[in-house]
């Protein structure tokens, strides 16, 4: 269950449904929602795509990590939807753990349902080469560090929106 002056922070891999399960869950919880990708590329006025290929991952993970710390020191309570790579700087993952926060880990099978789901989607240069190969070995270096940051667990295979929603709030 979500506390009154908790933030909501969705974390897991591309593909998963952060951002549309994120939308639907402001929604219903009366919330803004702060998406990381979203407000780098707002802030910046340049896209992911463009600045992994112009400046390199270093400085995109730099922008991820101020973006997220000032998410997380809001003092209104949101939903945040937090990129796939935000669990993998040290620093990251002690601002969700110390955050006024409800952290969930939305976690699918990357061979099945994260391959399907990161077909559609331009934002994602780290999968242009071999998406199926990549995802497994995300998934494989990040799982640990998603259940580090996680309060809950919610798997999303075979799960609709609303089925997935109904979980987080649970
Ligand atoms: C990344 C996830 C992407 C985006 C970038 C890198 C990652 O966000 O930040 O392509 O390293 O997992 P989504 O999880 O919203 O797709």
């Amino acid at each position: 269950m979500i506390r009154a002056g908790q933030h909501l922070v969705l974390v897991g891999m591309m593909g998963v449904g952060k951002s549309t399960v994120a939308r639907v869950l402001a929604d219903r919880l009366g919330r803004a929602v702060y998406d990381t990708d979203h407000v780098i590329e707002a802030q910046t006025g340049r896209s992911v795509r463009d600045i992994f290929a112009a400046d390199g991952e270093v400085a995109f993970r730099a922008l991820e990590t101020e973006v997220l710390r000032s998410g997380l020191a809001s003092e209104e309570p949101l939903v945040i939807a937090g990129a796939g790579g935000v669990v993998l700087a040290e620093e990251n993952r002690a601002l969700l753990r110390d955050a006024r926060a409800r952290v969930v880990w939305l976690c699918a099978d990357p061979a099945t349902t994260l391959l399907e789901r990161v077909r559609n989607g331009t934002h994602r240069p780290l999968l242009d080469d071999d998406p199926a190969g990549t995802l497994q070995r995300m998934f494989t270096q990040r799982e640990a560090m998603y259940r580090d940051v996680a309060d809950a667990i919610v798997l999303v295979d075979h799960r609709s929106v609303s089925e997935v929603v109904e979980a987080v709030l649970r």
